[in-house]
């Protein structure tokens, strides 16, 4: 019942404020069609990525987990033209249907797919010395999100803000899973961030068309 109401409330806001255009919905359709797993954000969610990024004038933004690019294309979509967004994926096939559905939205040129596991690619990110992001969406497997708000840490700047998908998780609880390794990872990234130095955190628990979950947000300060 209250899954049916909040997926009711979600189509009503999607259709008066978020509605997909055709590059959105064929996005959706050619990762449905390739089999791709069905977990990329909501729309209302796509957009509210593309709003805090264009609330903060975001030049460049790091995505860690990139699926068939849904969420990318609401990301790449709030960048100027010369904008850069570097994605990291590690599944080849979702890399390739991402990189046509960011295509068929015209933001290619904008966008850097880099396939391989996250850690090594946010590990070369730190090493090559890329500038700092200003915006960061950690959103890829659920385990490693220590690691990478720790990777996200050293490439951020004062003004830098963090976003992490999926932390609530239906509400399922480690002290009742204790070997769910996402369920872990969750919780040593939550209290990896309210110990953090120089955060300004929040987090929101959200229903809608994806059941119940949450949204974690930390605007790196530089403050202690
Ligand atoms: N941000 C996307 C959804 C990402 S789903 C959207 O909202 O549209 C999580 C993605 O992370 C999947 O495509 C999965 O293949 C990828 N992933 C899982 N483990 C990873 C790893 N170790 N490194 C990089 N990507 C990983
Ligand atoms: C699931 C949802 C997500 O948003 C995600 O990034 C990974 C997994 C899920 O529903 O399983
Ligand atoms: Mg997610």
């Amino acid at each position: 019942m209250a899954q049916e109401l909040w997926t009711a409330v979600d189509r009503y806001f999607n259709n008066r404020l978020a509605p997909e255009d055709s590059a959105l919905r064929a996005a959706l359709e050619a990762s449905d069609a390739a089999a791709l797993p069905p977990i990329q954000v909501s729309a209302t969610h796509g957009k509210l990525l593309l709003l805090l990024a264009r609330a903060m004038r975001a030049r460049t933004v790091l995505e860690i987990g990139t699926l068939g690019g849904y969420s990318t294309i609401w990301l790449a979509r709030a960048l100027p033209p010369d904008g850069q967004l570097v994605t990291c994926e590690l599944s080849p096939k979702h890399a390739e249907v991402a990189r046509a559905n960011l295509e068929r939205a015209g933001l290619a040129a904008r966008v850097d797919i880099r396939v391989g596991r996250a850690v090594d690619t946010l590990a070369q990110l730190i090493a090559s010395g890329t500038a700092a992001f200003d915006l960061v969406f950690i959103d890829a497997d659920k385990a490693s999100y220590p690691d990478y708000l720790r990777a996200a840490l050293r490439l951020s700047h004062p003004g830098t803000l963090i976003v992490a998908d999926n932390v609530v998780r239906h509400g399922r609880v480690l002290e009742e899973h204790p070997s769910d390794a996402d369920l872990r990872g969750i919780r040593n990234f939550m209290e990896l961030l309210g110990a953090t130095p120089g955060l300004l955190t929040t987090a929101l628990q959200t229903v809608g068309e994806k059941g119940h979950d949450g949204l974690a947000l930390a605007l790196v300060t530089g403050a202690a």
